[in-house]
């Protein structure tokens, strides 16, 4: 395992773990997943992942349950990531969705408290007192984001008059917005952009065709996984096996990989077995060559899917076979 080279209490592990999945019915893994989710937790500690993320919201809680019952011991070892989901942050909110947080996850110190998107209408200086104050409190350790422009991650950290460590964002081969702005700010700043759905939520695995889509509602909405865009996606799929095959790897390790190249990123991959984690974890010591990494961007940029509106209508008949 890697570690981000930043002035972080603990070490941060490129690739860590993400647990939307647990108890989270959505993705459809079924009722003994549960079990198997602290395996995969506990062979992710084996392997050295100390970032763990969570969220209030997924599962309902349940994730965080799950993931903190899991860590036993541990939990004071490694570094715990949740989400407070900003439907009203004012301080006092954030303040007691902390301790709720904190309670679920049988922890008296959240490692890194995440706003989990931008609230539309309230200010960050509201909910950033709130950080504040846990953090004066020792309740938090360090404060993140999520979802957040580069603009609103800055007012954020004025706001808290700290650093805000980290910007949890949509990134993968597919989904490059965040090499704009935010991974030059990360890197000059001395701050972690932290990759969610960094395989396009298995899309980037080739795992999935058209004949075979993923189950669960998750990916049902998911427009890439439609039909056509599965279709419109094997040359990107050819391109990371011819790189994944020169390192006796997986698609799905060559597209952490080309993550990973950039320092100030790590990557959260969710799991669905022992074995996934297993490679996930592997992919943080492979290193691609100036031309695999090239062939792999004119590859990501030549995927052109279908979505936003345009997709709407495809995924409807999808669904429900109109
Ligand atoms: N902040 C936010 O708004 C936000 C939004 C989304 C996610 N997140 C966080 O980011 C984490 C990861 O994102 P995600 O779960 O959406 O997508 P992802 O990590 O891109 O995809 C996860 C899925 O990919 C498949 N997979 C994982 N490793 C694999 C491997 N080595 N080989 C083949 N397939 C593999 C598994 O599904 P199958 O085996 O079923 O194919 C797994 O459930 C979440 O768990 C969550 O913690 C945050």
């Amino acid at each position: 395992m890697r570690y981000v080279q930043l002035d972080t209490p603990r070490p941060v592990s490129r690739i860590g773990l993400g647990t939307w999945q647990f108890g989270s019915r959505e993705w459809g893994y079924g009722s003994d997943y549960e079990r198997r989710a602290a395996d995969i937790v506990r062979r992710a500690l084996d392997l050295g992942v100390t970032l763990f993320d969570t969220a209030e919201l997924y599962g309902f809680g349940r994730s965080e349950r799950i993931l903190g019952a899991a860590l036993g011991d541990e939990r004071d070892r490694v570094v715990v990531a949740t989400k407070i989901l900003p439907v009203f942050p004012v301080a006092p909110v954030v303040q007691q969705r902390a301790v709720a947080s904190a309670t679920r996850l049988g922890v008296r110190h959240i490692d890194l408290y995440q706003v989990h998107q931008a609230n539309p209408v309230i200010a960050d200086t509201t909910t950033m007192n709130g950080m504040r104050t846990l953090q004066d409190l020792g309740l938090v350790g360090e404060v993140g984001v999520s979802n957040y422009s580069l603009r609103r991650w800055r007012f954020a950290e004025a706001a808290l008059g700290r650093r805000v460590l980290s910007n949890q964002v949509r990134y993968s081969m597919i989904d490059r917005g965040p090499e704009e702005d935010l991974l030059p700010y990360a890197q000059q700043a001395g701050r972690i952009v932290m990759a969610y759905s960094p395989l396009a939520q298995g899309f980037l695995s080739g795992r999935y065709d058209a004949d075979n889509p993923p189950s669960g509602a998750v990916r049902r909405a998911n427009p890439y996984f439609l039909p056509e865009n599965l279709e419109r996606g094997a040359p990107l799929i050819a391109a990371l096996r011819e790189v994944a095959d020169a390192h006796h790897a997986t698609p799905s390790q060559i597209a952490l990989a080309y993550l990973l190249r950039h320092p100030n990123v790590v990557a959260i991959p969710g799991a669905s077995s022992v074995e996934q984690v297993e490679r996930n974890v592997a992919a943080a010591d492979i290193d691609l060559t100036d031309t695999e990494y090239a062939a792999l961007s004119t590859a990501a940029r030549a995927f052109r899917p279908v979505t936003g509106l345009a997709a709407v209508p495809k995924l409807l008949r999808a669904r429900f076979g109109r």
